[in-house]
């Protein structure tokens, strides 16, 4: 199933990811940032629903200087952010970065500018080693605050959200480290159980996977 994953992801197709019993317990629309397109992120809108976001390694955020949202308003001096530390229910820390646009975009909210902004993101990752001055450069093709949510990966080895799990399989794929990433609600409004996850994944012919699956496969490769 991994396998087939992993050649999903590179023909630039959806995976769904679930995350574990005993976590938020939820499933994700997943896709390697690199094949985004404005169809995509219509699906992700349409058929996910919940916040759509974009991955990075942490060794990647480091060397871009992009920091967790937390340490950002923690660090800032303004007293209200003494009231508001947080504490997530099923996991160490959230791996909120910050919010980008690319510079082209207008409003940036548009499929087409969401769209362009994830895609450029990626290219930006993929070329990072190339770049002199990443810090600068980022900032000369991208502003904050913007409507792309970015995501920090601190690796499956210190957590195991989507966060890690998506990034995790994108880069066994060989692909550029970044994942775009939504929650699937359901009719009703909350979080779609496995149950119906799992039947919708088959009616799309999309692959489901659990984060056990890619934690198993992950374990391997790393070795
Ligand atoms: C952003 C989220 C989602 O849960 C997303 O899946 C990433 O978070 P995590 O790594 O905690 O699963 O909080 O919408
Ligand atoms: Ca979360
Ligand atoms: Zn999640």
């Amino acid at each position: 199933m991994i396998e087939e994953a992993i050649e999903a992801l590179k023909r630039g197709d959806f995976i769904f990811i679930f995350d574990g019993e005993g976590r938020e317990e939820e499933t994700d629309i997943v896709i390697a940032s690199q094949f985004i397109t404005p169809e995509k992120i219509r699906f992700m809108r349409r058929e996910g629903g919940g916040l759509i976001c974009t991955t990075l390694p942490k060794n990647y955020a480091d060397k871009i200087g992009l920091p967790y949202l937390h340490e950002i308003f923690q660090r800032s001096g303004y007293p209200i952010f003494k009231y508001l530390t947080p504490k997530v229910r099923y996991d160490t820390m959230p791996s909120f970065s910050i919010t980008i646009n690319h510079r082209d975009n207008f409003t940036g909210i548009p499929d087409k500018d969401r769209a362009k902004t994830i895609k450029e993101f990626a290219e930006f990752l993929n070329k990072i080693e190339k770049i002199e001055k990443p810090m600068k450069e980022f900032g000369e093709e991208f502003i904050s605050p913007g409507h792309v949510h970015l995501l920090i990966s601190s690796g499956l080895e210190k957590r195991r959200g989507h966060t890690e799990l998506s990034t995790a399989i994108v880069s066994m794929a060989g692909l550029i480290p970044s994942a775009t990433i939504v929650e699937i609600l359901a009719k009703d409004g909350n979080s779609m159980s496995k149950e119906d996850a799992m039947k919708f994944a088959d009616e799309q012919g999309i692959i489901f996977l659990e984060g056990k699956d890619i934690l198993d496969a992950w374990y391997k490769w790393s070795e």
